[in-house]
Formats: C-alpha cells, structure tokens, sequence
C-alpha cells in the first residue's frame, strides 16, 4: 500500500510532496491580479467548507450555480500538483478573474505577489487537536499524501512538524502576525461552527458583498456539515478513488469539535498540552478546544 503513494520532499524547510518541489520556482513566481481572492488554510482547518461558502457568497446564494463543478475546480489549490489531477498552477492562469484561489502554505512560502498585490486573505484556523486528528485520517484515505503510520507514530510527526506544509503552530502563528499588515481575514473553525451566519457574515462584509437575511440562511443550511456532506460537487467524492478512497475515511468525516478526545491519550493529551503552551509563548492567538 505505502509504495502506491507519492513520496515527500523539503522544500525550503517543509515538506511538500515530490512533484510540488518540482515546479517550486513556478509556485514561488505565480503571479496574482489585484482582484484574486485567496482563502489560506493549515490543511485540515476547513477549507473546503470556506470555500463552499464563498463561492455561494460570491453567486449571491445560487445553490445551482454552485453545482457547476467540483469545488477544486471552482478553486484551484495553487502549490497542488498531481500526476493524475493535474497543475493547480494551470487551473489557476486558465480562470477567468475574478479568481479564487486555494493554498496552504505558509506564509513565508507564501507567492509574494499576492501581498505585493494587497489581495485580499482568508486564513481559517482550527484547533491544533483536531485538525491533527483530522489530518491523520485525510492521510490514511488520501494516496497523494504519505502513510501517517500508527497514530502514535502520526502524533509524533505532527508535534515535530514533520507533516506536510509543515509546522501547525508556524503556520498559525505566521499567519496570525501578518494579519494587521495586509488584508487578512483570520477566522476560527470553531467560531464557524458555533455561529455560521455570523462567520458568514463577517465573510460576506469582507469580500464587499451585501447579503439579504433570506440569502445568508439559505448558506448556511446549504454549507452545513450534514448537507455539504452529500453534496458531490463539495464532498471531494468525484476525484479518483485511486487517490482518495472514502470507504478508508470519508473527506467529510465528523466536522466536530472536540473529536480529540476519541484519539488523545491522557499521556498524549498532557504532552500536546505542555507542548502547546511553550510554542504559544510569544503569541496573542489562541484556541478553544472544546
Ligand atoms: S483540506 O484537504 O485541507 O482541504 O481539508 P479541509 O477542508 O481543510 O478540512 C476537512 C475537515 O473539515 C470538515 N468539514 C466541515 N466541518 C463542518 N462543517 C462543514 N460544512 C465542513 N466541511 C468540511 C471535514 O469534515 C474535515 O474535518 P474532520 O474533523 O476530519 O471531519
């Protein structure tokens, strides 16, 4: 099984699978238009559901326009390049602007023409257990990644940095510090799911679009975990199950807060713990786990 899968490799200190580092130059010299809107995620923070989201937002609730391809063709995922899937930097140049684009790196990878373009950012942050819980399962189900070996095995990656995209605290943290010098929008996966037609909202009020109250509940029943879930054209169910087999691990597994304490051991739970508050020293930002 593991030998089916694309290896990894550094690039500029963090992992990044093999044909990624290939095309790096590329990547690094993309070129965003003033008017690109980018949404900025660690993986597994909710980026397909930010998405979803601001493509409805832009189409002014248009569920049937949302349906007209898969969400990673709606919004190409910049640095993700794949044999099979093809160049998310070709997707990206082929789409008509207004574009919206998709990545996760961090920010000091990030292409610098979309700063020097002051292009306006959504960064979603979720909390670092679950998204590593999270993670852990896309790595089982997803061929394009590595194997994550044991969860014990993954835990230690994870706290290490030794994951794809690397770091979780950098890229947070990272993302959190530029957030006052650009047009940064940092959002909470737990906000979301707390008040999503507030988060929506704030969204719709960022990207410069007035939404009716009829419109904005329209999205969110349409963006809810249990709806996005059954819906193709967001679920991730139309790529080839050579690459992600759901029957593994669905991509829309829980959508919940809190699942960590399925997986935590308590021994785990104290080391995260004491972990987290010396990595989180020098920041304002923090995370609600429950
Ligand atoms: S990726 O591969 O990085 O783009 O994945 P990403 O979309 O960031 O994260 C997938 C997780 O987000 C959950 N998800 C949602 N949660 C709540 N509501 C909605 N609508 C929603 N859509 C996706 C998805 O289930 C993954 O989290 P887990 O905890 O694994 O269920």
């Amino acid at each position: 099984e593991e030998q089916e899968r694309i290896t990894v490799d550094y690039v500029k200190g963090i992992l990044q699978p093999t044909p990624t580092c290939e095309v790096w130059d590329q990547i690094w010299n993309f070129q965003a238009k003033p008017d690109d809107l980018l949404i900025s995620t660690y993986p597994k923070a909710g980026t397909t559901w930010a998405q979803e989201i601001v493509d409805l937002i832009q189409n002014n609730g248009d569920i049937e326009k949302s349906k007209r391809a898969p969400i990673h063709v709606r919004i190409p995922f910049i640095e993700w390049v794949h044999p099979a899937i093809g160049s998310g930097l070709e997707k990206a140049n082929a789409l008509p602007s207004p574009r919206t684009l998709k990545t996760h790196l961090p920010i000091d990878l990030l292409p610098p023409s979309f700063l020097e373009k002051n292009c306006k950012i959504i960064y979603v942050a979720r909390n670092p257990k679950d998204n590593m819980v999270s993670y852990y399962h896309f790595h089982r189900m997803n061929k394009a990644l590595p194997h994550p070996g044991t969860w014990e095995e993954y835990f230690e990656s994870f706290l290490a940095g030794k994951v794809c995209w690397g770091s979780w605290y950098d890229h947070v943290k990272g993302w959190w510090k530029a957030k006052d010098q650009h047009r940064i929008l940092y959002l909470f996966y737990e906000d979301m799911k707390k008040n999503p037609k507030d988060e929506i909202q704030k969204l719709a009020k960022f990207i410069g679009n007035n939404l009716d109250d009829e419109v904005l509940d329209r999205i969110v029943h349409h963006t809810s975990f249990d709806v996005m879930k059954l819906n193709p054209m967001a679920n991730y169910s139309l790529v080839p199950v050579e690459i992600m087999n759901h029957s593994i691990s669905p991509f829309m597994r829980k959508g919940s807060v809190g699942d960590w304490k399925n997986y935590f051991t308590v021994a785990q739970n104290e080391r995260f713990d004491e972990d987290y508050k010396k990595n989180m020293e020098d920041t304002s930002l923090s995370f609600q786990f429950q």
